[in-house]
This record gives C-alpha cells, structure tokens and sequence, in this order.
C-alpha cells in the first residue's frame, strides 16, 4: 500500500509517494535523495541515522515515515 508523506526538510516542503512499511530513513535517501543521514544498525539502536524531527533527535531507521508527516 502506499501513501502521500510531506515533510518539511531543511525548510523546504517536500511530498512522496511512498510504501507505508518505508522509515523515515528510506524516504530521506530513496525519495528527497538526502544521504546525510545513514544505516547502521536498523533497529534504531546506534544512531547513525539520527535527524532532528520537530526540534528532537530521533532515529529515522525506526520511525515509520507517515508519523513524520504533519
Ligand atoms: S541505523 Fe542505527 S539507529 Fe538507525
């Protein structure tokens, strides 16, 4: 299934179509191209995918990319 995620990123409104089961992390580097943020561990434990969510520092490899979405 997909859905619409926007996001506001680095100031700049973006908008994807993407799976639901993406992370925030795939929608970063796969849609927005954004390769700041990287895999290590993928089960949100050592922090290399770390971005700022609304001021907030938080693991963008277990974040489900529709909660990241106004
Ligand atoms: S890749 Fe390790 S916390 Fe996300």
């Amino acid at each position: 299934m997909k859905q619409i995620v926007k996001l506001k990123v680095n100031g700049v409104e973006q908008e994807a179509t993407v799976e639901t089961r993406h992370t925030l992390l795939d929608v970063l580097r796969g849609e927005f191209k954004l390769f700041g943020a990287r895999e290590g561990c993928g089960i949100g434990m050592c922090g290399a995918c770390t971005v700022l969510l609304d001021g907030k520092p938080v693991s963008s490899c277990a974040r489900c990319s529709s909660t990241a979405s106004p």
